[in-house]
């Protein structure tokens, strides 16, 4: 009870919820979501592991995931329909498939074997092996369910990142360089790697509010954050070296903008202003940070209580992303870094093809 009273006071800025504890006894019990998915080391593995389901979806979206399965489905999770030569018939997950053979786990989580040539049919189907509780749990017990899953978060593993010189430890993680590659920020298919206008929307940021962009780069957030929080807010765009600065203020003059200010800050001080800031964006600029712990305790410093920070960087996990390991980070890296200097996750967005977007707030 202790814990999760904890948890759920970390969520007080959350819409409505319902009974989480309530909520737990039908995921364990009557729902029986419990045997098709795991939470912590427990459970199934038909569907998603749900640890962290609650930083990575909106209480909407996973009202919808409960009554109705199919509305979006990830590929690896379609169902797969087969039907052997002697006629039965299996549904399952794929686990592996390759030319000869497939691996199939059935909705009772049995895994299952099949070579090819003895099937008569095998197809992917665009429904879930998941059934829809729209009928089957009542509209309270849904809300209850929707309320325990936002308490899931996950934990990160502890690990703190010993700057250089600190206690003369060794660093965990290397720091990229100071990025000077020009072409690189500007270039012209970025937007589809980043979609910065649809990240822009999802921080929901309020007309009238004090932005920072830390580490601005050549400004591919700066103008768009002005444009969001309007005449009556302000933008901060603070960077290390002078000439993307001269960037930057290339493209406000270029929109036309009058709510942005140029900061020039050192690798320790941001130089923000104290208490005043209600978002702080780290946009691929982090892993460069020579003074991560000092950044993060600044960034402390100048959010108002209920402000948030949001770090965007390219995911370490993705083998897909064509950029050095080193300019990259794992999601892990970043919550563990983040929360053992004063922040708490509210949520992991999931729209961004290549990179991680963590939000947090000050841990009170
Ligand atoms: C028969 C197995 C099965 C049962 C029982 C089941 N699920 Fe699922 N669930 C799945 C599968 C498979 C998926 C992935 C396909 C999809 O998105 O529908 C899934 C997807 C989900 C997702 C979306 C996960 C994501 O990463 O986006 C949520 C949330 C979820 N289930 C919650 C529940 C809850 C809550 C219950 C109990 C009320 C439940 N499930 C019962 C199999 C199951």
């Amino acid at each position: 009870m202790f814990v999760l009273g904890l948890s759920l006071l970390g969520l007080a800025a959350l819409p409505a919820l319902g009974d989480a504890a309530a909520g737990r006894s039908v995921f364990m019990g009557k729902g029986d979501c419990v045997n098709c998915h795991s939470v912590g080391d427990r459970g199934g593995s038909v569907g998603p592991d749900l640890s962290e389901i609650g930083l990575r979806r909106t209480p909407e979206s996973l009202r919808l995931s409960i009554v109705d399965p199919g509305a979006e489905i990830y590929r690896e999770y379609l169902t797969v329909s087969a039907i052997t030569k002697l006629g039965q018939r299996i549904e399952g997950i794929a686990l592996n498939e390759d030319d000869l053979s497939i691996q199939l786990r059935d909705s009772a989580g049995n895994p299952k074997s099949f070579l090819k040539e003895n099937l008569r049919d095998l197809r992917r189907e665009e429904r879930s092996l998941m059934p829809s509780y729209a009928s089957r749990l009542s509209a309270v017990e849904i809300e209850n369910l929707v309320a325990y899953l936002r308490t899931l978060r996950g934990v990160a593993v502890a690990r703190r990142l010993e700057t250089a010189g600190a206690a003369g430890a060794p660093r965990t993680r290397d720091i990229a360089r100071v990025s000077e590659n020009l072409t690189w920020l500007t270039r012209p298919d970025r937007d589809s790697d980043e979609r910065p206008d649809t990240l822009v929307d999802a921080l929901e940021i309020p007309r009238g509010a004090t932005v920072a962009d830390l580490g601005a780069g050549a400004g591919y957030f700066t103008w768009r954050l002005a444009r969001r929080v309007g005449p009556q807010g302000r933008v901060i765009a603070v960077e290390i070296q002078r000439q993307m600065l001269d960037l930057v203020a290339q493209e406000v003059k270029k929109e036309a903008l009058t709510n942005v200010e140029l900061v020039l800050g050192s690798p320790r001080d941001p130089r923000l202003p104290e208490g005043s800031v209600d978002l702080v964006l780290i946009a691929n600029a982090y892993h460069e940070f020579s003074e991560p712990e000092a950044i993060l305790a600044a960034v402390r410093r100048c959010l108002k209580p209920d402000g948030r920070l949001v770090l965007i960087e390219y995911a370490k996990e993705n083998s897909r992303v064509p950029i050095s390991p080193l300019h990259r980070m794992s999601f892990n890296e970043i919550r563990s870094e983040v929360e053992s200097a004063g922040f708490e996750i509210i949520r992991a967005l999931d729209f961004l093809p290549m990179q991680h977007g963590l939000i947090f707030t000050k841990r009170q």
